[in-house]
């Protein structure tokens, strides 16, 4: 008998690709999703790529009723279920903090009691890399820096970069798990309430807990009209829409770009690996690339001139540099990712295609910005 795998906000990007993998291995698929119209538009329709054999239950994380419904026989859990964005959290407080915290203790409750029964193989949770803050970061001297902060008096300045307590400048290093978190936003706290809440329960209840802190997932079905979550799916829409990305600060931040295939590998091995329980990982792509660059290299593969506009604004909650040292899942799980960056954003261009894309970008501006969240 295959085994059978529960994936909270499994109509999503990341869930959906998960699926198609699961169930090339043999396992069955249940997602519970409660198709929130931000992702997957008004009507709320499940989104046609999403397989037909993946049994879709249209539910709230947050009612009790359904999660244990969705629950009752399955091996293992996938909790993916969330409100997803840095700046948009920052004032919908109440609903991030609901659906992301509450909803994850709403799951955790019923597994309890669901385990009292019958036990469960794995619980893998979706934890993020802005739980860092910034990343890590290297003086002059060598030493190092893991709590770099910007104040918003520098900010103002359009100094950018963070420097050490004592004015030295500092250089990005790749983050490793060690690194203290730092929550510089509403959405940040809730993931490492998320990530704490399932390895602490999974410890007490005998749940084998693993957490991926996923760094910035990219590649085709990312919601191409969300304009609050999934940077490489901001700019698509911008240039499908014949208009420039829009970038904050100077576009220099260093960032890694993950393809959503190299995700869901990752998803795979957590759920396998017995070495990975009770542990957290980063997942990324072990590359580095700026804003900038990201912008201009995806207009040239999708073929429009068009130079992204750097607009020298920074939002409040976003951080400098931040890219990960993978080292822990490679040698602890077997991660291996796969997918370059240019063939990744050849397959999204192709995707990208007759695609349509509602531009909102201007309307997420407004909103920071009413708010006194953009600098
Ligand atoms: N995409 C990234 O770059 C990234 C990076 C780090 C972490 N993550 C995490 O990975 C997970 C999946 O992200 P994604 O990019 O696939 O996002 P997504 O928005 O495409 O998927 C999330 C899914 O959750 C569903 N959902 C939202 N609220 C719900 C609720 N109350 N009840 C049930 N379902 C609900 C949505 O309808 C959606 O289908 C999230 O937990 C996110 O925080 C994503």
């Amino acid at each position: 008998m295959p085994r059978k795998i529960l994936i909270t906000g499994g109509a999503g990007f990341i869930g959906s690709h998960l699926a198609d993998l699961l169930l090339a291995n043999g396992y069955q698929v249940r997602a519970l999703d409660n198709l929130d119209p931000q992702i997957h538009g008004e009507d709320r329709r499940p989104p046609d790529y999403l397989d037909d054999e993946v049994e879709l239950v249209i539910g709230d994380i947050r009612d009790g009723d359904v999660v244990r419904h969705c629950l009752h026989d399955v091996d293992a859990v996938f909790h993916f279920a969330a409100r997803v964005g840095v700046g948009q959290s920052m004032y919908e407080v109440t609903d991030y903090t609901d659906v992301n915290n509450r909803g994850t203790t709403v799951l955790l409750e019923c597994m309890i009691e669901r385990a009292k029964r019958r036990p469960f193989d794995r619980l893998v949770v979706a934890s993020s890399m802005s739980i860092y803050g910034e990343g890590l970061y290297q003086r002059p001297d060598g030493g190092l820096v893991g709590d770099a902060l910007r104040s918003i008096e520098q900010l103002r300045l359009g100094r950018f970069d963070p420097s050490d307590h004592d004015g030295a400048p500092l250089t990005p290093l790749a983050t490793p798990e060690t690194k203290t978190p730092s929550l510089m936003s509403v959405y940040a706290l809730s993931k490492y309430d998320q990530e704490r809440l399932c390895l602490l329960i999974g410890n007490a209840y005998d749940i084998p807990a693993v957490a991926l802190r996923f760094f910035n997932v990219y590649g085709p079905r990312q919601a191409l009209s969300n304009p609050y979550s999934g940077v490489l799916a901001i700019f698509a829409s911008r240039l499908l829409n014949g208009k420039p990305p829009l970038i904050f600060e100077d576009g220099a931040q260093q960032r890694d770009f993950v393809h959503v295939g190299d995700i869901a590998a990752a998803c795979r091995l957590a759920l396998e690996v017995d070495g990975a329980v009770g542990r957290s990982f980063n997942i990324g792509s072990g590359g580095v690339v700026t804003v900038r660059e990201l912008a201009k290299r995806l207009a040239r593969t999708i073929g429009v001139e068009i130079e992204p506009e750097i607009t020298g604004q920074c939002r409040i909650g976003d951080v400098r540099h931040c890219f990960p040292d993978i080292g822990l899942a490679q040698t602890t799980m077997g991660f291996q990712p796969r997918m370059p960056i240019d063939a990744g954003m050849e397959e999204l261009a192709g995707w990208l295609e007759g695609r349509i894309a509602i531009d909102r970008v201007a309307e997420a501006r407004e909103a920071l910005a009413v708010r006194s969240l953009t600098i």
